[in-house]
């Protein structure tokens, strides 16, 4: 008999097909955003789940679905899994690393250049019909090239942004991350490493890759924005909940900053009401990923690692492989 399988989200129809030559597939491409209780009520008898994001696995629902074995999560980020509740009750952690490494580096970088040259705040303007005439200084930014990137967190996708900082834009690239790089890697990547204040105190545009942990929460707060360039700029494709978001609202009200782009809320989907008010913010639904080849290539690698565990015990990209015991 096949397995079971449940796919949580809205996926790509050829995976669909795909993960049918292997499973016992209950789809949701009607994409209803489940409850816990909803979600742990169909994960009843299912031996899999492909989760995106926005589907919470932990401790209570890994008791009630005692079945399962292997949760594959489309995406690279992973907070919404208890990784260690995981681990304690057996269930396989997959994620999506590497294949989206790349477009989340340009989407970071346009959202660098959009925020630091006022593409929003532009645009908008130009769509109410207010634009009569040229002036010396409309919507004058700030430079991207040649300026001083920061970067906190230095991952692969860190490292992909300031790869593109450092040799196309000729720009002083400096991060902040747990571990620094070996001398090696840091030459490549054009970037030197500093404490987090001086990140702060030195960058004219800082950009957050770090992975969500609690310790992250609010990582950029008052105290730290209060530390920031009065001409800086900061850019979230990380996590909703890294920076708080209510302070940078302040922050860009009271001219703390000059401007923000985020991808990432917390909360999200709501985005905190202070943020939709304030013109100097570039915001976008969490899309940082979001090509189609890099969303298809996400969605395979997520399918591929329930065949790999589930059918030959071998899983692709395990986030806790010590439960694998075939
Ligand atoms: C990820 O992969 O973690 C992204 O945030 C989801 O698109």
């Amino acid at each position: 008999m096949k397995p079971s399988i449940l796919v949580a989200r809205a996926v790509f129809p050829q995976i669909l097909t795909q993960l049918a030559q292997h499973f016992e597939v209950t789809s949701n491409q009607e994409d209803v955003i489940w409850s816990a209780s909803e979600l742990m009520h169909k994960l009843q008898g299912k031996q899999g789940v492909f989760t995106t994001g926005s589907q919470r696995i932990d401790a209570e629902l890994l008791a009630a679905c005692p079945e399962l074995k292997i949760c594959a999560n489309m995406a690279v980020g992973y907070n919404n899994f208890d990784l260690d509740a995981m681990t304690a009750a057996g269930v396989l952690a997959t994620n999506t690393p590497d294949v989206l490494t790349e477009t989340t580096a340009d989407f970071g970088f346009a959202l660098i250049m959009a925020t630091a040259r006022r593409m929003a705040e532009s645009e908008h303007f130009l769509r109410a019909g207010l634009w009569n005439s040229w002036r010396y200084d409309m919507f004058a930014g700030s430079d991207v090239h040649g300026s001083t990137l920061g970067i906190l967190g230095m991952g692969r996708i860190g490292q992909a942004i300031a790869k593109r900082g450092a040799h196309g834009f000729g720009m002083k690239v400096v991060y902040h991350n747990r571990s620094r790089l070996d001398a090696a890697l840091e030459a490549a990547c054009g970037a030197s490493y500093v404490s987090k204040s001086e990140l702060l105190q030195q960058a004219d545009h800082l950009i957050l890759v770090l992975p969500y942990s609690p310790e992250a929460h609010h990582a950029i707060g008052a105290a730290e924005l209060a530390q920031m360039k009065p001409t800086a700029t900061l850019v979230n494709i990380a996590r909703g909940g890294i920076v708080d978001d209510a302070a940078l609202a302040d922050a860009l009200k009271n001219g703390t900053i000059a401007a923000a782009g985020l991808d990432v809320f917390e909360g999200e989907p709501k985005v905190h009401p202070d943020l939709l008010t304030v013109p100097n913010v570039v915001l976008t639904p969490h899309i940082a990923s979001a090509t189609m080849p890099t969303r298809l290539a996400m969605a395979q690698l997520a399918a591929d690692n329930l065949i790999a565990y589930l059918v030959h015990g071998k899983p692709l990209t395990p986030l806790n492989p010590q439960v694998v015991t075939v």
